[in-house]
């Protein structure tokens, strides 16, 4: 069953359009990522599925109530965390909670679960007069998470939710994802970590409004590009990329560690081009694999092909 479907979706910003004829639809328990650079328009985005921004065309089903003319139904169904932690750093914790919980109309013994709750999965119980200016990034970003879902919604938005929180803090924030999927909630989700992308069951990506590709990890892998990608453990790097961009067979290089990606193009043959390319510029080439592509080239390669 689907939890949100997304028909059309435009916003426009005087003649600017942030978000343009964007369609998807996602599954019930589904974890969904939503990727794009920076500007791309997936704030704008979240922010029309929210039911706080409206469309300037088009139409989203959230949990069956349309963006466009049930907005506020919309709200009450959901659960949102913006890009700058929706919390009051001036408040303390419980207050924060209280704030969220009156908001969403909770009361009596239900709240008082729901905080107990919320306080668990943040590590803050027994922690309720701490000013929240004074957390540490990961609990902070844990006790946003809480308060923005608990009024236990079916569908919760979280914009950027891991950006500058350190790695271990971002993989327990994983769990906590995982952990309300497996209750059957819908977990929409932006990042620009790819290797979080990694943990969606579908991912969606933007460039300038437009929506340019779509599926698993693994179909995305496959379907889109579809040259061999070579991975090249050489003797001076940079030089080599520069080198390797100016050839006609070579779509996209990108530096992975401390190797080269090398995304080709249909006047690729095969491996030896490369390999006489390095020796008649001294470059010591150490190895050369081809290679199934990351996430990371697969955008790459999007990208780039968008710009040309
Ligand atoms: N209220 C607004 N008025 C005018 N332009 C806007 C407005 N809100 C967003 N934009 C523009 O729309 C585009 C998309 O912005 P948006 O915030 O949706 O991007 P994003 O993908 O969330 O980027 P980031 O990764 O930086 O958060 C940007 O060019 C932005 O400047
Ligand atoms: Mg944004």
């Amino acid at each position: 069953m689907n939890s949100i479907v997304v028909k059309n979706l435009t916003k426009k910003f005087g003649s600017f359009t942030a978000v343009d004829e964007v369609s998807f639809e996602v599954k019930r328990g589904e974890i969904f990522g939503f990727l794009g650079a920076n500007g791309a328009g997936k704030s704008t985005t979240i922010k029309m599925l929210c039911g706080i921004l409206e469309p300037t065309s088009g139409d989203a089903l959230v949990g069956g109530f349309s963006v466009a003319k049930e907005p506020d139904k919309v709200k009450q169904n959901i659960g949102y965390m913006s890009q700058r932690f929706s919390l009051y750093n001036d408040l303390t914790v419980e207050e924060n909670i209280d704030f969220f919980g009156g908001i969403y109309g909770l009361e009596g013994n239900l709240f008082e679960e729901r905080k107990k709750w919320v306080l668990h999965i943040a590590n803050l119980e027994g922690k309720e007069k701490l000013l929240t200016s004074s957390l540490p990034g990961g609990i902070k970003q844990r006790l946003a998470l809480g308060t923005a879902v608990i009024h236990k919604p079916q569908i919760v938005f979280l914009d950027e939710p891991t950006s500058g929180v350190d790695p271990i803090s971002r993989r327990n924030f994983w769990d906590l994802i995982n952990s309300l999927s497996a209750e059957n909630i819908t977990v929409l989700v932006t990042t620009h970590y790819l290797e979080e992308a990694e943990y969606c069951n579908n991912i969606i990506l933007i460039d300038a409004g437009k929506l340019i590709a779509e599926g698993s990890s693994k179909q995305l892998k496959t379907n889109y590009i579809k040259v061999p990608i070579f991975e090249i453990e050489c003797s001076n790097v940079v030089e080599a990329m520069e080198l390797l961009e100016k050839q006609d067979f070579v779509g996209e290089t990108s530096i992975f560690g401390n190797n080269i990606h090398v995304i080709t193009n249909e006047k690729f043959k095969d491996e030896s081009q490369i390999h006489n390319l390095c020796k008649s510029s001294s470059i010591n080439v150490k190895r050369i694999n081809k290679i199934i592509p990351t996430l990371e080239d697969v955008f790459i390669h999007l990208l780039e092909k968008g710009k040309k």
